[in-house]
């Protein structure tokens, strides 16, 4: 290594972060895209965008995803700042939203639901392979300060409307449907799910660590016979309260008069602890084992958790971006990129850029997205740079137009050329 000044020069370019991907064109224009469908269904919904930092205190997430969870043992990116305090980049976007909501007193606001929008990057260091990444994407709507049952199911058609919006078609989804009834039902199903599992030999390592604080996470265990030994597991939705049951039955009513496909899944728990009620998952086709493109539920107990006194109740989904673009991929379905620029100004002599700059910054002003050529290229080698642009139109800018006050305009699906005047421009040029 050469130090340059304080800056080390390395040798060789560093490489990415495993499990980080980076998005260039013309790729991040599909992850555009897909972000824009969900975040355009949140706001036809009547959800306002948040902003939360990437990072909270590391208790935020140790108490509202849960000490036992495998995203809270294994998965966060855990460090301590300069001054001592122990942060972690959020592996999820709900803790953190809820914990702003409740710093700014939200709950006594005298409109609730407050309805949430987000977009932004999550990280959980997981085994790398297609689908899941250590750097994603999600786009997230919570709902806070309701128990309507009706808002149940705006939330739930509102995930699979946002997924149809960026392009899956319905034949692709499968959405999957649970509650896990209230924190109350808790004690006395997990006695019954303990008794079962004491009946089970040789129940794999990380089931038996947390059986007693949290058997529920046995259904998340990936461990090898485990799926089939839970099959046969007592079910909590068969343990939750008649209140609970009444709700439930209430968003299923609500969804399928909707005309929503419903897959029951009974052993649906997702992998955070804060759920309660209603949980759901998405699945697309063609994904493999990584199959889920967004979930979410009720967490009615969250608030308490991160400290609050009084009952908040909530429900929310994260679509994942990265993991649509691949679904979008897998079935063809992904929509062609929009052209880079409308209109793109060839400079036909080097001494000419100033003018064929002002020409670009006014058109830009009226709206038109312009391109330039640059490092003096010949003319043939920008009308190359114009059509890989997507340019609908060309604008030559040459010594001869210049000194008649005029452009020359070609239309390049079909050849044709005209000259224009050069104060007629952004009137001439706006619009296809
Ligand atoms: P989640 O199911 O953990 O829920 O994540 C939501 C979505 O984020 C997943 O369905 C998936 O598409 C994407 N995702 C998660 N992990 C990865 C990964 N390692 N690589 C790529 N994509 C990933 C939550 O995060 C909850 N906060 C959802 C929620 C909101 N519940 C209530 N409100």
């Amino acid at each position: 290594m050469r130090p340059l000044g304080s800056i080390a020069v390395m040798p060789s370019t560093p490489d990415p972060v495993k499990g980080a991907p980076d998005w260039l064109p013309p790729d991040s224009a599909a992850f555009d895209a897909v972000e824009g469908a969900f975040l355009e269904t949140a706001r036809l919904g009547g959800y306002e965008r948040v902003r939360t930092p990437v990072f909270e205190h590391t208790e935020v997430f140790a108490r509202a995803v849960g000490e036992s969870t495998d995203v809270v043992q294994k998965e966060m990116y855990t460090f301590a700042d300069k001054g001592g305090r122990s942060l972690t980049l959020r592996p999820e976007a709900t803790a953190g939203i809820v914990r702003a909501a409740l710093s700014a007193g939200v709950p006594r606001s005298g409109s609730l639901p407050v309805k949430y929008a987000y977009a932004g990057d999550c990280f959980r260091y997981e085994r790398p392979q297609a689908g899941r990444q250590r750097s994603f994407s999600q786009v997230d709507i919570e709902a806070l300060g309701s128990d309507d049952p009706v808002l149940d199911a705006e939330v739930v058609l509102l995930g699979w409307e946002a997924l149809r919006r960026a392009g899956l078609p319905a034949q692709a989804l499968t959405l999957r449907l649970n509650t896990l009834g209230d924190p109350e039902d808790r004690p006395a199903y997990h006695q019954v799910l303990n008794a079962y599992l004491d009946t089970v030999d040789d129940l794999p390592p990380d089931v038996q660590a947390r059986q007693r604080t949290n058997p529920l996470r046995a259904f998340d265990s990936k461990a090898p016979r485990m799926s089939e030994v839970m099959a046969d597991a007592p079910l909590l939705a068969d343990h939750v309260s008649e209140s609970a049951k009444a709700h439930h039955a209430r968003v299923v009513e609500l969804l399928e008069a909707e005309g929503l496909p419903l897959t029951h899944d009974p052993r649906l728990v997702r992998g955070l602890d804060y759920y309660t009620r209603t949980t759901f998952e998405y699945q697309a086709a063609g994904l493999g084992a990584q199959n889920a493109v967004g979930g979410g539920g009720r967490y009615d107990g969250l608030a308490q958790v991160l400290g609050w006194g009084e009952r908040f109740p909530g429900i929310g989904w994260a679509l994942g971006v990265d993991r649509t673009v691949l679904a979008l991929t897998g079935s063809g379905t992904l929509p062609p990129p929009r052209p880079r620029v409308a209109v793109f100004v060839v400079v036909a002599a080097p001494e000419l850029a100033g003018e064929a700059l002002s020409l670009v910054s006014a058109l830009r002003g009226a709206g038109v997205a312009t391109d330039l050529g640059f490092d003096g290229r010949s003319v043939k080698a920008q009308f190359k740079v114009a059509d890989r642009a997507g340019a609908a139109r060309v604008v030559i800018l040459g010594p001869d137009e210049v000194a008649r006050g005029v452009l020359t305009v070609k239309d390049l699906a079909t050849g044709e050329q005209r000259e224009i005047a050069r104060t007629d421009a952004t009137r001439e040029l706006v619009g296809p």
